[in-house]
């Protein structure tokens, strides 16, 4: 996809589709005045037919049989003008390129109501987000989206912000789509090993310190936790630790961890074929972690940040890891095992613990930890727990940049309790009520005092039928709200 800035009248500039967007209930002005006086002063009566009042989300097409040099133009609702923000754009962007890219190859934005920082980046990003499709296992089905051409046509953006506005858009979309590919992968393709090798692709092209540790090198390590959930499965785990280096003198370092697992059956507390359908996306959180060390390496922020990925299935084999075993983690604890099921805080706790050997400043972990959490939130919101309110609050206000949602769930010191063992330090399941919870507080014994969040992305990580503003199965949900965490904007 190819973006050009293009100063002139938008009714003057030849595309196939030209964009106008429309605040709610408004009266029609500006450039969209005048394509509506070229067009013959239609539009007010068209909208009344079609009840097109801006709402967002909403979007009207016309053919302009000639009488403008584009071949047609699409109006699409920004809802009400004082809650314009950068994500009102990226959603106008998304729906243009829903509705357009079937067919069309040459789009045309005509973009005069904003001029600052943040806007014109977001557009880009919605217009590569739009456009995403898993289409690499269709024999006869490859689409192009690649050839489309896009013209944002404006007076108020110069040449320097433009350009910093496209790096800084097409990074952070070409890195979510990279980490949705890799969700959207099926499970005999995306195995941890597959996994530590994409990790070392991004390592070379982004100069990233890259160290993978296999089975030996986590026995050496003392990782008892992860190595138990990979018992029962024939692929290996892998251990993966990529660390992106400032070029000026880092202002705090934080770590990044995924769950990576690439395949959950259950184990031996084996799910029902109907719930483990979906299982592949097991590993968003570590997809999203790949994600983001590809656009740091990037945008360059003055941060040290060490990616961490423990990658395993979760199978139910000979050697599988048992309800009733009691493991030991990297830091020394050991856990019972009630649930062979709740795999997930098991692996992030070798994990956590090595972050917290790496003395970072903040962690912050991604998984798609509990179903407990979709009850709660739903399937578009992300949950966040954690032991610093204000980096909660940092990554919250992040994730409004982004056009996220993550909504915070309290630790509960009453609940706390439940994950208590009469034979080890933790055991790994509590009641069923509160699971979200209970899992995060699971996490919280291995950061010890480390500023930590924890962000349940069970829900949003993949959606079967899709969403408004996303694809069907892998969104990469986080990549995007990580990025502007890390670069403070
Ligand atoms: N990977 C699942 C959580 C999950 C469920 C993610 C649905 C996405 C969609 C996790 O490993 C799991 O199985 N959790 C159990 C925990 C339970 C055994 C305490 C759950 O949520 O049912
Ligand atoms: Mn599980
Ligand atoms: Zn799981």
């Amino acid at each position: 996809m190819e973006f050009k800035l293009i100063k002139k009248d938008p009714i003057e500039n030849k595309s196939e589709v030209l964009v106008f967007g429309m605040f709610s209930n408004e009266r029609i002005k500006g450039n969209l005045l005048n394509a509506d006086k070229a067009l013959g002063n239609v539009l007010a009566r068209i909208f009344e037919q079609e009840k097109f009042t801006g709402d967002i989300g909403k979007s009207l097409m016309i053919n302009t049989l000639g009488k403008i040099l584009a071949e047609r133009v699409l109006i699409i609702g920004l809802g009400k003008r004082s809650k314009l923000d950068p994500d009102v754009l990226r959603k106008m962007a998304i729906v243009a390129a829903k509705k357009t890219i079937p067919f069309s190859k040459h789009i045309a934005f005509s973009l005069e109501k904003v001029d600052r920082k943040g806007y014109l980046s977001a557009l880009i990003e919605g217009m590569i987000l739009g456009c995403y499709e898993f289409n690499k296992y269709k024999t006869n089905n490859k689409n192009s989206n690649g050839n489309i051409r896009v013209d944002i046509v404006t007076s108020k953006f110069g040449d320097k912000l433009f350009k910093s506005e496209y790096e800084y858009g097409k990074t952070i979309a070409e890195s979510t789509n990279f980490t949705r590919d890799m969700v959207n992968e099926p499970p005999i393709f995306l195995t941890p090993t597959k996994l530590s090798e994409i990790a070392k692709e991004v390592a070379r092209l982004g100069k990233l310190q890259c160290k993978i540790l296999g089975k030996s090198e986590m026995e050496k390590t003392g990782m008892g936790a992860l190595l138990a959930v990979s018992r029962g499965s024939e692929e290996s785990p892998k251990f993966i630790h990529l660390t992106f280096n400032p070029n000026k003198k880092p202002r705090k370092s934080v770590a990044i961890v995924g769950k990576g697992i690439t395949f959950d059956s259950g184990g031996l507390c084996i799910k029902p074929g109907e719930q483990m359908r979906t299982m592949k996306m097991d590993m968003s959180g570590a997809a999203c972690v790949l994600g983001v060390m590809k656009a740091i390496s990037k945008l360059n922020p003055p941060v040290t940040v060490h990616g961490l990925i423990s990658a395993s299935e979760n199978m139910p084999g000979a050697k599988a890891y048992k309800p009733d075993d009691i493991i030991r983690a990297l830091d020394g604890k050991t856990i019972e095992v009630v649930n062979t099921d709740a795999e997930g805080r098991i692996v992030l706790a070798d994990a956590l613990s090595y972050a917290v050997q790496l003395k970072v400043r903040e962690i912050v972990d991604l998984a798609t930890l509990t179903g407990a959490c979709i009850v709660g939130l739903g399937n578009y919101t992300a949950g966040i727990m954690g032991n610093n309110e204000s980096l909660i609050n940092k990554i919250i206000n992040a994730s409004k940049l982004a056009g996220e949602k993550i909504w915070p769930l309290p630790l509960d010191d009453e609940l706390r309790k439940e994950i208590d063992s009469d034979v080890a330090d933790v055991k790994n399941v509590g009641s069923r009520w509160g699971g979200a919870i209970t899992a995060a507080m699971f996490l919280e014994k291995f950061v010890l005092e480390t500023p930590w969040a924890h962000i349940d992305i069970a829900g949003p990580a993949f959606l079967e039928r899709g969403g408004e503003w996303y694809p069907k199965g892998g969104t990469g949900f986080g990549v995007r709200t990580i990025i502007r965490y890390l670069l403070g904007r």
